[in-house]
């Protein structure tokens, strides 16, 4: 790995073994981007990547040089305004009206490792020999405001982490309304964007479509990186499959309102941009202040899709989430929430959880419901105590009786939100987000608490640590129900309301830094009505995140299957419920329901009193497979096999990382008659050795890579001696082992 400057052709080249990515300080001063992409050798200039063609109505640079015209230049850092009509990098609003800027090449320097981000999740470096950062700074002289640009690129890993730090080195208060952590100027636009959308229920759906000239862009305004849109996108080549061809991934650590956009001009160069949206953000400067983006991830893969998941994977895994529970594989743990919902007493609590310790599971988690007067989504968030007319013996007490089961003990929280029917409301009715004069909506009841004031997540921090201090808890699920409206804080200056949203997320991470901090063995499951904040900005602080509300075994197959495009199984929180599924009323068997719900840090929702002593059985083999295989399943190297959204059938695989263990995950959407023979080829064996499947045949990596496995399914409509007849829904789990 390494980041050469030379001199004469001022040209910066970052690379690795898998990458390189090319910079050049233009005749202007600006930064001129030529190249990302697989490594190439380094050389002193790249000049040539420099093209230039007189255009008409072109407006250029020097007025004795009418080839250079910023319209037809790959920037690093561009603007509007000077010759350069697409989506800009960066705008800064003036006290004289202008928003016009011209950051020129100042200085650079070069740092081993990578520096933190300020009050930010950020990717990191666990020794100063995994990466290395360039931090080239530009400056507009006029306003002089300063900006460092920083490329960090890592050791064995096809990707480069970027950011941008702006500080205002000049007499005036200058307001910055666009600020992209990235800006990726591409030479053509053949490619596929692939981006993870959807709703509620349904989130992280892949859909794609080729780029074409203008805009097209994904983002979210809701406050929330949302169920929508997620922050990531990709850009494939049309050719590119799961295992071959170019793919670039594009991924942004925040947790709020962003955008992934991509302009194509009339000359087929593509403007790739990510970072917080522009909507309703307009960050004030004064002199002397400073400004830190988010950080962008770009991802290089020659090997198709999954190549690209791969590196997000291993990249957010082990360098990205933190702490004790990292590296650990996750309790599996019974929720009460779909058992119960609102309506438990201690006892039954106790039950579940009984049952649940009989069956081998580690954890039992508490969620909605125990404090304050929350019997129903009416009342009680704000108030982080618990209800003693629930709950006689509060949270320590309930605490106790599971830790006496030989169990951990969980519990749910939702610390930014408040139901006027609280007592926090009645005491700072100022204290939510909204603005004077109009009307607040409402979203299941409930308002969003004024997170950008330091006293509001102090008082919240206040309560939750006495929780977490007195009561042995083990887990938390940090919960955010609602996307956020009329954002206006009582606090903040006229000139400062719209930082609102990001100093929001500022917040929120401040208090997940503060609890993780002091409480450093707590594992921490983020959630937003299932997925709706299922960033890697979230990741940082929590190492797992509930997936979506969906539970259903069949809507999960895509969910788990787009939400794997970016993010490693060990942070997709995945439980077995019960039928007909809550959400989609959906039969499926306890077997494809577990089978599912296993590539996940795997768990119950439901009450397994209500099984019966068949079923409970199947739970009791279920958890034991899972404490065996977690390891590989978790954190194993993932492939997706078989896309459930482009046919009847989903196939994914883990393999560990000394490739002796594999689990093949089959599913089957719906049933049909008479069906054709299927096999399916894996990937990520060892080639020469040879693997017993099931404990029973034994067949060479290479076999199963180049022929594949034989996946047919007995539900060809006749029943056959011996083999269970398969149905709708069927799904089945393939164990390989290598031979000593
Ligand atoms: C959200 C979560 C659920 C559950 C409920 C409780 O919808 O996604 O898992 O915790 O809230 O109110």
């Amino acid at each position: 790995m390494s980041i050469y400057f030379e001199e004469k052709s001022g040209t910066f080249h970052l690379t690795n073994n898998e990458i390189s990515y090319l910079i050049k300080i233009l005749e202007n001063g600006h930064l001129g981007h030529l190249y990302f992409g697989k490594a190439v050798h380094h050389k002193e200039n790249f000049d040539y990547l420099v093209e230039m063609k007189q255009r008409p109505m072109t407006s250029c640079v020097f007025k004795e040089n009418n080839l250079f015209a910023l319209e037809h230049t790959q920037q690093e850092f561009p603007s509007y305004g000077s010759g350069d009509f697409r989506q800009p990098a960066v705008r800064v609003q003036q006290k004289n009206g202008s928003a016009l800027t011209d950051f020129v090449f100042e200085s650079y320097r070069v740092q081993k490792g990578k520096p933190t981000l300020q009050g930010l999740p950020a990717t990191y470096c666990e020794s100063e020999d995994e990466a290395e950062t360039l931090c080239i700074t530009v400056k507009d002289e006029l306003t002089g405001v300063k900006a460092d640009l920083l490329y960090t690129i890592f050791a064995g890993r096809s990707a480069l982490a970027r950011s941008v730090y702006f500080v205002n080195e000049g007499n005036e208060d200058v307001f910055l309304d666009t600020a992209m952590s990235l800006c990726l100027d591409l030479p053509d636009y053949d490619y596929e964007w692939v981006q993870l959308s959807g709703s509620w229920s349904r989130e992280r759906h892949v859909c794609k479509r080729h780029l074409q000239y203008g805009i097209q862009s994904v983002g979210s305004t809701r406050g929330t990186s949302s169920h929508n849109h997620n922050p990531f996108v990709a850009l494939k080549r049309p050719d590119t499959t799961e295992t071959e061809g170019e793919a670039l991934g594009f991924s942004l650590i925040y947790s709020g309102n962003f955008l992934a956009q991509a302009e194509v001009d009339n000359w087929n160069v593509t403007r790739f941009t990510m970072g917080i949206h522009p909507l309703n953000f307009n960050w004030k400067l004064e002199p002397g202040e400073s400004f830190q983006t988010p950080e962008a991830v770009a991802v290089y893969s020659e090997n198709g899709l999954n190549g690209m998941s791969q590196t997000f994977h291993k990249l957010y895994q082990k360098r990205l989430a933190r702490g004790y529970w990292r590296d650990r594989p996750r309790p599996i743990l019974i929720n009460n929430w779909e058992a119960t919902e609102f309506d438990f007493t201690e006892e039954k609590l106790i039950s579940i959880a009984r049952t649940a310790k009989e069956q081998g599971i580690e954890m039992f988690v508490l969620d909605d419901g125990w404090f304050g007067k929350r019997v129903s989504d009416f009342a009680g968030l704000g108030d982080w105590y618990p209800n003693p007319d629930r709950l006689e013996n509060g949270i320590t007490g309930l605490a106790e009786k599971i830790e006496a089961l030989d169990m951990k003990f969980g519990l749910w929280i939702e610390p930014e939100m408040v139901n006027l029917d609280s007592d926090l409301y009645r005491a700072h009715p100022d204290w939510l987000l909204a603005t004077p004069g109009r009307r607040m909506s409402t979203g299941r009841n409930q308002y969003v608490l004024d997170f950008s004031r330091g006293e509001v997540v102090d008082y919240i921090y206040e309560s939750l640590a006495k929780l977490l201090r007195e009561a042995k808890i083990s887990y938390i699920k940090w919960d955010m129900n609602r996307c956020i409206t009329e954002p206006y804080s009582a606090k903040l200056p006229a000139d400062r309301e719209q930082e609102v949203l990001h100093r929001y997320i500022l917040g929120v991470y401040d208090l997940y830094d503060r609890l993780t901090t002091e409480f450093p063995h707590v594992l921490f499951e983020s959630c937003a009505s299932g997925g709706g904040r299922f960033d890697p900005g979230i990741l940082y602080y929590a190492p797992q995140g509930w997936v979506s509300d969906d539970t259903d075994a069949i809507e999960r197959l895509k969910i788990q299957y787009g939400t794997s495009m970016c993010y490693p199984v060990s942070c997709m929180g995945a439980h077995v419920s019960a039928v007909p599924n809550q959400q989609v009323q959906r039969m499926t068997s306890l077997k494809t329901r577990a089978n599912v719900a296993c590539f996940g840090t795997f768990g119950y929702e439901l009450d397994l009193n209500l099984l019966s002593q068949e079923e409970l059985a199947q739970v009791r083999e279920q958890v034991k497979f899972m404490k065996e295989y977690r390891e590989v399943l978790q954190f194993g190297t993932f492939y997706r096999l078989k896309s459930p959204f482009e046919g009847n059938f989903g196939c994914w695989m883990c393999v560990s990382e000394d490739q002796n263990t594999a689990i093949v995950g089959w599913y089957k959407i719906l049933n049909g008659p008479i069906q054709p023979f299927q096999r399916v080829k894996l990937r990520g064996l060892d080639s020469s050795k040879a693997y017993c499947v099931d404990g029973e045949e034994v067949y060479y990596g290479d076999e199963l890579m180049n022929i594949g496995l034989v996946t047919t399914d007995n539900s060809s409509g006749q029943i056959v001696d011996g083999i269970e007849p398969s149905g709708d829904f069927d799904s089945r789990l393939f164990i390989l082992k290598a031979k000593k």
